[in-house]
């Protein structure tokens, strides 16, 4: 597939989220699994990467979903298109760019989990057997003894949960149609193996490893029809539904227009999933498909969890964050913003509003908005214009620990430069290896920098009408507008419209604000400049607003 993309380095991608469940609104996690996704397409997109696709959706069949559709006193089609509305809602609230979003539900994909089945079976990896064992409903999974333990209601009574997740198990015995996992452990070690980066954190990759170092029984990929009916029918014997797994993994396929243009595409795709979903992605996925003739998918990026105050996110503790009064609250950007800036996909990270506060106060509001607002205040630039760079106020060295008598620039200012200068090719190295938090902490960091090069010359107390002053204020405010340049040409991915905005205030055009041709101070480098002279653009106001801290948890009270 590589060599089919026109052109060096431009590749076909799919990225994608997880589907959703469609029995639960959406919260804080699910809209983090969708924003990791959304950042690194929109950072594809800015780089000129190739064609790129992002997949979303919401998984609708299943026994779950009938059961929350009868407790809700619905059917199951009414249930799943209210809530996939809902995420559809969120998402595009939230500024995902998503290109697809499918429902499991749409004959599109049913047909593709169909003819999905078929390929299993043309191929010898189905077979039917009975199946005994315990079935978890909320986690949609079977579960080996090995993983449960005991736990006792208020009666007295003790039942199983998954050691996991705490959801309770039940026994099943039925008939099922049964997939020859098994048959999988070799080539599944190989193909991790083979592909270092097939699954990453690392940390994630060796979980996978281990996994496969232990049995593999086969798994069970049907239900008797008489206890599941929301769902598709097994082709060929209608006393079977389609396990709701099987049918929500080929989601990936379905939209890329399985069985019939799947292949302009896959296996060039990249899941972005939860730590919790990453067996059925790594284990189960790869070895469907390889069972089904097909490859692997490249990659599987893998993010922990959101805790609330230090618990899990659950309905029955009510701590459950709605992602749409956090962005009334917060804005778009300042939702993506902290999610992005403090999510760290190995370690599971802790939610709280004042937290979210502080972090977009101190380097959204105070530091990236009022190094804007200095550096363009009309007192110290009343032209109101991308001002020129003077060589002879900062000149090009190559030790700038030897400059004392050159310029006006201090040492400081010769590594501040440098450091500035590098971010480009760190941030999209951070963006690369799925550390989009990392990539937004050196951004924090060279902002901090820029404030602090601003200030150790306060330009405020430079005259304007005095020659060789004049050239040194220009020069501070040039470099400072540049670093806010390639700021808001980096932060695009994660901060869409505040990006925006300042990049029109600084008059960039929109087709200036690509990442492959980002050159940070030209002139510096003897190159022109074509910003010099130019006018600025409006000045529409505040970039971030500061928030106020609250004395109550304004989000983390609001029940969904
Ligand atoms: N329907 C399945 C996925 C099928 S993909 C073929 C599913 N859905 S889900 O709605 O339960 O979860 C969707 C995503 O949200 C998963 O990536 C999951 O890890 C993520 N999150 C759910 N709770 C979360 C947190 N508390 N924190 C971060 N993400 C979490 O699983």
């Amino acid at each position: 597939l590589r060599s089919s993309a026109s052109g060096p380095g431009r590749r076909r991608l799919l990225l994608s989220t997880p589907i959703f469940y469609a029995n639960g609104p959406p919260h804080l996690g699910h809209l983090y699994s969708a924003l990791l996704a959304d950042a690194l397409h929109r950072h594809r997109g800015l780089r000129g990467a190739g064609p790129g696709r992002l997949s979303t959706g919401t998984d609708e069949h299943g026994l779950k979903i009938q059961q929350a559709a009868a407790a809700a006193g619905t059917s199951p089609p009414e249930l799943c298109a209210h809530i996939s509305a809902l995420f559809r809602q969120a998402l595009t609230q939230a500024a995902v760019s998503f290109t697809d979003f499918i429902r499991t539900s749409e004959p599109r994909h049913q047909r593709a989990v169909c003819h999905f089945w078929g390929a299993l079976q043309e191929h010898g990896a189905l077979y039917k057997g009975s199946y005994e064992g315990w079935y978890c409903t909320p986690d949609e999974c079977f579960l080996p003894e090995s993983q449960l333990t005991e736990r006792m209601d208020t009666q007295g009574r003790t039942y199983k949960v998954s050691l996991e997740t705490g959801h309770e198990v039940h026994w099943t015995k039925e008939e099922n149609y049964m997939f020859r996992l098994s048959a999988f452990r070799d080539p599944l070690q190989k193909w991790l193996r083979d592909n270092p980066r097939a699954v990453s954190p690392e940390p994630f990759y060796q979980r996978v490893l281990h996994w496969l170092g232990d049995d593999l029984p086969d798994l069970s990929v049907s239900r008797e029809r008489s206890r599941l009916q929301w769902g598709i029918p097994v082709p060929g014997d209608s006393t079977q539904t389609i396990y709701v797994w099987v049918d929500a993994l080929v989601n990936y396929l379905s939209v890329v227009g399985y069985p019939e243009t799947h292949g302009e595409w896959w296996p060039a795709a990249h899941h972005i999933v939860g730590k919790d979903i990453l067996k059925f992605h790594a284990v189960y996925w790869p070895a469907l498909l390889m069972a089904a003739g097909l490859p692997p998918p490249e990659q599987i990026l893998v993010h922990s969890h959101w805790t609330v105050r230090g618990q899990k996110m659950s309905k029955s503790l009510g701590n459950v964050i709605d992602p749409f009064a956090c962005i009334g609250q917060y804005t778009v950007d300042g939702f993506r913003y902290f999610l992005l800036r403090q999510g760290v996909p190995e370690r599971d990270c802790d939610y709280y509003d004042d937290k979210v506060v502080k972090v977009l106060n101190s380097e959204l509001a105070d530091a990236l908005g009022g190094l804007l607002n200095r550096s363009t205040a009309l007192s110290i630039n009343p032209s109101n214009t991308y001002p020129y760079f003077s060589e002879s106020c900062f000149p090009k060295i190559l030790d700038y620990r030897e400059t004392k008598a050159l310029g006006r620039a201090s040492a400081e200012d010769y590594e501040f430069v440098v450091s500035v200068a590098s971010l480009p090719l760190q941030v999209a190295s951070y963006f690369e290896d799925f550390q989009i938090y990392k990539a937004l902490e050196c951004i924090a960091l060279c902002v901090r920098q820029t404030n602090g090069f601003f200030q150790r010359h306060k330009p405020w107390k430079l005259n304007r009408n005095h020659p060789a002053e004049k050239l040194w204020l220009d020069t501070i405010i040039h470099v400072t507008l540049e670093c806010l340049r390639v700021f808001g040409t980096l932060l695009q991915p994660v901060i869409p419209c505040t990006a925006d905005k300042l990049l029109s205030r600084l008059a960039v055009e929109p087709e200036e604000r690509g990442l492959s041709n980002l050159t940070f101070l030209p002139r510096y480098n003897g190159k022109p400049c074509p910003f010099e002279g130019r006018q600025l653009g409006p000045d529409t106001g505040v970039l971030f607003h500061r928030l106020k801290k609250s004395s109550q948890h304004q989000i983390e009270n609001k029940r969904l």
